[in-house]
C-alpha cells in the first residue's frame, strides 16, 4: 500500500523519521537524575563479552547494506578500541580471505537472503567466527543461521532501491558500537551526547524531508546529465557511495562515490566545467580539509553542489558559486543519516523525470539469491 505516495520509494524515504523510531523503540534507556543514558539490545546481550574480547570486528555484506556498515565503521572503531575491517560478502569469496576463530563477523542484509552474504556467513561459520547479523527479516536465512543478532524492525521495504533499511541498518550498528563500548568509563560523555543524538535523529530526519522541493529542482537542472561525482570523506565517505549507489541503480545515471581524500591521486583530472560534482561538507573534524577540497575543485572551474551543516553556506561557498544544500546537524557519528536523504530525494527525482521505472530498476531483483 502506497497511501499518498506514487511510488514505493518514495513513501519508505519519507516513512524514515517513524522507521528510525521503530528501530530504537525499547533499546535505548534514558537514564533518570542518577541513572545514565544506556543502550539495550536483546539479541546481543549475552554475547557482549565474547564481542569485546574479540581481536576483529569485521562488516561483511554486499550493496547498500555493505554501505551502511562503511558508515557505522569510525564509530565502531572509536567505543570499542577493535580493529574493524569490510569485506564485500563475494569479494572475501572470491579471496577466501582470512576469517579466525578470534573474529566477530557482523553479516548486513536487508532481506537476510542475499546468497552473496549467506555464502560468505556458511565460510566464516566453518571457520569459527562469532557470527552476527543485522537484518531487517525475522526468520530469514541469515536471521536464522547468525549465533545472535539485532533486527532493524524498519518494517517491509519494498521499492528495490535500499532506503529506509539504510538508515536504520545505521542506527542499528551505531547502537552496537554502544553496546559494545558501554563498560568504558574514558568514553561516557561521547557515548550519552551519541545516545541523546539517536534521541533527536527521527525529527532531524523529517526536517531534512523538506529538502523535497529543492532535490526535486535540482534534478530537473542535473536530468540531462551523462554522469554525477559525489565526493566525500569520514564519516561520509559511505553517503558518497551510497549516494551514487541510488543515483546509478534507479536513475540510470552514472554516479561514483569518491573518496576526497583521493582526489588528487586521479578523479581531479576528470574536473572541468561541464561534469557535476556533488560535495558532502558538513561539518565534523574533516570539514576543513573538506573546504580545502571545494577550493581546489572551484580553481579548475567544477561545477559544485555542496551539501553543507546548517549556517554554514557562507563558509563552504568561498567563490560564491557553487549551489548549496543546508542540512540539519547532529552528532557527527549519526550524521551519515542526515545527509543521505536529500541524495535518496535527488535519485528518486531524477528517476522520475528521467522517466525510469522507480520501483522496479531494469535487471534489478530486491533480493539477490543467487551468487
Ligand atoms: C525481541 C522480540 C521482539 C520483542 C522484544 C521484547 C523477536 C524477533 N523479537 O526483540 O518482538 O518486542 O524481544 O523484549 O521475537 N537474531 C539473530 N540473527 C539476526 C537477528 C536476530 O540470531 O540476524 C536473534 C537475536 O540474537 C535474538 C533474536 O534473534 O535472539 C531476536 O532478535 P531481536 O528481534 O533483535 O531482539 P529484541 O530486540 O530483543
Ligand atoms: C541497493 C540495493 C542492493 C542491496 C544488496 C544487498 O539499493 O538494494 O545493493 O543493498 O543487494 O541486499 P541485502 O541487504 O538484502 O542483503
Amino acid at each position: 500500500n502506497k497511501g499518498n505516495y506514487e511510488h514505493y520509494m518514495q513513501k519508505e524515504i519519507h516513512e524514515q523519521p517513524e522507521s528510525l523510531t521503530t528501530t530504537m523503540r525499547g533499546r535505548l534507556i534514558r537514564g533518570g537524575s542518577c541513572k545514565a543514558k544506556t543502550v539495550l539490545l536483546g539479541g546481543l546481550k549475552d554475547h557482549l563479552k565474547t564481542i569485546r574480547r574479540s581481536r576483529r570486528i569485521v562488516f561483511i555484506g554486499c550493496g547498500t547494506s555493505y554501505n551502511a556498515a562503511l558508515a557505522a565503521r569510525p564509530i565502531l572503531e572509536e567505543l570499542s578500541g577493535i580493529p574493524v575491517t569490510m569485506e564485500i560478502a563475494s569479494d572475501l569469496l572470491d579471496r577466501q580471505g582470512p576469517i579466525y576463530r578470534e573474529d566477530t563477523a557482523v553479516f548486513v542484509s536487508q532481506s537476510g537472503e542475499t546468497a552473496d552474504t549467506l555464502r560468505a556467513l556458511e565460510y566464516a561459520l566453518e571457520n569459527g567466527a562469532l557470527c552476527v547479523g543485522i537484518t531487517n527479516t525475522v526468520g530469514s536465512a541469515i536471521a536464522r543461521n547468525t549465533h545472535c543478532g539485532v533486527h532493524i524492525n524498519a518494517g517491509a521495504e519494498i521499492g528495490v532501491a535500499s532506503t529506509k533499511a539504510y538508515t536504520s541498518q545505521i542506527v542499528v550498528m551505531a547502537m552496537l558500537a554502544l553496546a559494545i563500548g558501554s563498560d568504558a568509563i574514558s568514553s561516557q560523555i561521547r557515548r550519552e551526547a551519541i545516545i541523546d543524538g539517536l534521541f533527536e535523529l527521527p525529527s532531524k530526519v523529517r526536517e531534512a524531508l523538506k529538502l523535497d522541493r529543492e532535490m526535486k529542482d535540482l534534478a530537473k537542472l542535473l536530468m540531462a546529465e551523462q554522469s554525477l561525482l559525489v565526493f566525500g570523506r569520514g564519516y561520509n565517505y559511505a553517503t558518497a557511495l551510497e549516494g551514487a549507489l541510488k543515483v546509478k541503480e534507479v536513475a540510470l545515471m552514472h554516479s561514483e562515490g569518491i573518496l576526497a581524500g583521493e582526489m588528487k591521486h586521479g578523479p581531479l583530472a576528470l574536473v572541468d566545467e561541464n561534469l557535476p560534482i556533488f560535495v558532502i561538507a558538513t561539518h565534523d573534524v574533516c570539514f576543513s580539509k573538506q573546504q580545502s577540497v571545494i577550493q581546489q575543485l572551484n580553481a579548475r572551474k567544477g561545477r559544485l553542489i555542496v551539501m553543507c551543516s546548517r549556517g554554514d553556506a557562507s563558509s563552504v561557498n568561498v567563490g560564491g558559486s557553487c549551489r548549496v544544500i543546508e542540512v540539519p546537524q547532529v552528532e557527527d557519528c549519526l550524521q551519515p543519516v542526515i545527509n543521505i536523504v536529500p541524495l535518496q530525494l535527488l535519485a528518486y527525482h531524477l528517476t522520475v523525470q528521467r522517466g525510469y521505472n522507480v520501483d522496479q530498476p531494469r535487471n534489478l531483483a530486491k533480493s539477490v539469491t543467487t551468487e
